[in-house]
């Protein structure tokens, strides 16, 4: 299986969310890639894609993806199953916690891809979310501000339950 894990390097708690998810699958072969560096081209031809972005300026997805969300929805991603991480701030951000995974999310249903990865939202506090898909969220949203004891679990949780939807 051909698998990457996208994200910008530069970002600093998302970069040590992504290291936490690559200890967790224990695949040697899970590409990383800088989401800053990359184009259409490098993220294509995946069997998975593991891709992470904070939410920033209230509700909005990270700049760095703004390049590339076009492309993607002009291209077919339906071979390719599409995993999404990211942070946000429940209590600083209670309106828009995490609103970059649903956008994020939302980009590559768009471009045909099969979504993993759902999580529970019992355990967190907040109003609204653009990442809820009734009672879960549509990827894994790590809270570094208020939750960052909870990280570690929370990352092999969800690492376990995409490990185990690949099979499907
Ligand atoms: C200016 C600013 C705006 C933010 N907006 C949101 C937001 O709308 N929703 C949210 O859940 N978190 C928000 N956050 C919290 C960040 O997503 C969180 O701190 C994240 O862990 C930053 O990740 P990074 O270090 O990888 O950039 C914001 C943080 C900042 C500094």
């Amino acid at each position: 299986m051909k698998a990457a894990i996208v994200y910008s390097h530069k970002a600093n708690k998302t970069s040590k969310a992504a290291n936490l998810i690559k200890q967790a699958t224990g695949m040697e072969s899970l590409k990383d890639i800088d989401i800053e560096e990359a184009d259409l081209s490098t993220i294509k031809g995946f069997d998975l894609l593991i891709l992470g972005s904070p939410t920033w300026f209230d509700g909005e997805l990270a700049v760095y993806w703004d390049e590339l969300v076009p492309e993607i929805e002009d291209t077919d991603f339906s071979k390719s199953k599409i995993a999404i991480f990211g942070n946000g701030d429940q209590l600083g951000y209670p309106e828009n916690f995490g609103d970059a995974v649903g956008l994020l999310a939302e980009v590559f249903e768009n471009s045909g891809a099969t979504m993993i990865g759902k999580t529970s939202t019992k355990e967190y506090t907040f109003e609204s979310s653009k990442a809820l898909e009734g009672e879960y969220f549509k990827g894994l949203i790590l809270d570094f501000e208020n939750q960052h004891k909870m990280n570690k679990a929370r990352v092999e949780s969800w690492v376990k339950s995409l490990l185990e939807q690949l099979k499907d």
